[in-house]
C-alpha cells in the first residue's frame, strides 16, 4: 500500500512481524557506552525539545538529539567508527574490550605498534571524517574514498581531523567507492572499516552499529521516563536506524511506531520493504540528493533484518522536505533552541511536520495532541555553503 503527497511517497511495511528479541541489546549498548566515556573528548549530545513547534503541530512533544557537537566532528558518526577501531585493535593486542579503555592503548609498546595499523573506507563525509578522526586518536592513519560529486569541504573535513590522513573523490557512486576502498585494503594491507556489511563483511560493521547505540542509551536516560510514540529515523545504508530502531524498541514499556525515512532517489530500504520477499533490493546508478549522508544504494545485511521485522512506515522523501526541515530547525518558534541541522540530518524534521499538517496522515501514523516524536539530528551543516543557501531561501 503506497499513500502519495507531494514530496513524499509512504510505505506501510508489509513485512513487519514482531522480533523475538533484540540483537542491538542493552548490555551491547552499555559496552559501547563504556569505551565512549573513556574517550577524553565524549559528552553526551544534547537532547533538546521543541515544545513551542510541537504545539504549532498539534502534538505532544518533539525531542531531537543534536548530533552536530558530537566529538566537535558535526556529525553523529564517530560514535561507531570510534567504538569499531576500538574492538580491531583491542583483537590485535589480545586486550578484552570489556576492561579496556582508550588509554591502555596510548600505553607503550602498544601505541608503537597503532602506528603499523593503517585504514580504509568508503564515505559521503561523515562516516569517513570519524574513521579519520578516530584513527588519529590511536595515531594511525587513515586513507578514505568518496564518491563522485562529494563536496569539496567535506573532503577537505576528513583530512583535517585526521592523523596524516588522505581523502580522495573517487569518479564512482557510493557503491563503486566502497569497492574501491575494498580493493586498496586487500593490496596494500589496510584495515576496510565500512559501515556497510554484505555476506562475509559483518564483523566490523556490527561493531559500528554497536557504536551509534551509545546515542540511544543516551537518548533514553535524557528522556528521564518521557516514552515516545513516534521514532522516525533516516536511512543510507540503514545501519544506524537499524542499530537504533532495535534498541528503541526494546527500552520503553509502549513499544513507539518507527518511520524510516530515506530520499526518494535513493530508497533502497523503502524498496526492500516493497518488494516483500525478505530479500534486499539495489539501487543502481547515480542517485541525485541533497541528502549526501543518505544516498546510498545497498541495505547494510547487518540490519536489515532488523528493519524488514521492526518498521512500521518507510517513506521516500524528496529534497524539499529536509530543506523545509532544514529551515523549521534554523528559525526556532518561542523558546525553542536553534538548532544548526544539515541536509541529511533535518529531513526527519520536515517529515514529522508534514505529517502533523495532514489529517489523513494522522490517521494513518495513529498522531494524537498527545503524540510524541523522538528525532536525530544526525548532522550540523558538513557543507556551509548549501546550509546557508537553503536555510536563507
Ligand atoms: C548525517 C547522516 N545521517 C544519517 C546517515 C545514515 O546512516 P546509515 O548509512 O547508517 O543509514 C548518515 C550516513 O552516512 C549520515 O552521514
Amino acid at each position: 500500500m503506497e499513500i502519495r503527497r507531494d514530496g513524499i511517497r509512504i510505505l506501510k511495511n508489509p513485512q513487519r512481524k514482531e522480533r523475538p528479541k533484540a540483537v542491538f541489546t542493552e548490555e551491547k549498548a552499555q559496552e559501547a557506552l563504556r569505551f565512549h566515556r573513556s574517550l577524553p573528548a565524549y559528552g553526551e549530545s544534547a537532547l533538546c525539545s521543541l515544545d513551542a513547534l510541537a504545539k504549532s503541530l498539534r502534538l505532544g512533544g518533539i525531542f531531537v538529539k543534536d548530533e552536530s557537537g558530537r566529538f566537535g566532528l558535526n556529525a553523529f558518526k564517530g560514535l561507531g567508527g570510534s567504538y569499531a577501531l576500538f574492538r580491531l585493535l583491542c583483537e590485535r593486542f589480545g586486550f578484552d574490550p570489556r576492561k579496556t579503555d582508550f588509554a591502555d592503548l596510548l600505553q607503550e609498546p602498544y601505541r608503537t605498534k597503532c602506528r603499523a595499523v593503517e585504514f580504509t573506507t568508503a564515505t559521503d563525509g561523515n562516516h569517513g571524517r570519524g574513521v579519520s578522526w578516530a584513527a588519529g586518536l590511536f595515531g594511525c592513519r587513515a586513507h578514505v574514498f568518496m564518491p563522485a560529486g562529494s563536496a569539496e569541504a567535506r573532503r577537505r573535513a576528513i583530512e583535517e581531523v585526521g592523523f596524516e590522513a588522505e581523502a580522495v573523490i573517487t569518479p564512482y557512486n557510493y557503491d563503486g567507492a566502497v569497492a574501491h576502498a575494498a580493493r586498496l585494503a586487500e593490496e596494500n594491507g589496510w584495515v576496510l572499516v565500512q559501515d556497510t556489511s554484505w555476506e562475509g563483511y559483518e564483523e566490523i560493521p556490527a561493531r559500528i552499529v554497536q557504536g551509534y547505540l551509545t546515542l540511544g542509551n543516551e537518548a533514553v536516560r535524557q528522556l528521564a521516563g518521557t516514552a515516545p510514540t513516534h521514532v522516525i529515523l533516516q536511512a543510507g545504508v540503514g545501519a544506524m536506524a537499524g542499530g537504533l530502531t532495535d534498541y528503541l524498541a526494546h527500552a520503553f514499556e509502549k513499544r513507539p511506531v518507527f518511520i524510516l525515512a530515506e530520499p526518494d532517489e535513493a530508497n533502497c530500504l523503502y524498496r526492500s520493504l516493497e518488494a516483500g520477499d525478505g530479500q534486499i533490493r539495489i539501487v543502481e546508478g547515480n542517485p541525485e540528493t541533497e541528502m549526501a549522508g543518505l544516498n546510498c544504494g545497498t541495505p547494510c545485511g547487518v540490519t536489515w533484518p532488523v528493519l524488514r521485522d521492526e518498521t512500521d512506515f518507510a517513506c521516500a522523501l524528496a529534497d524539499e522536505v529536509t530543506e523545509e526541515g532544514m529551515r523549521l530547525y534554523a528559525q526556532p518558534l518561542g523558546n525553542d533552541p536553534k538548532i544548526v541541522s544539515g541536509e541529511s540530518g533535518a529531513v526527519t524534521l520536515g517529515l514529522a511536520a508534514r505529517i502533523a499538517r495532514d489529517a489523513e496522515l494522522r490517521k494513518l501514523f495513529g498522531v494524537t495532541e498527545d503524540s510524541v516524536f523522538l528525532l536525530v539530528s544526525t548532522e550540523g551543516d558538513t557543507d556551509p555553503e548549501n546550509y546557508r543557501r537553503i536555510t536563507t531561501a
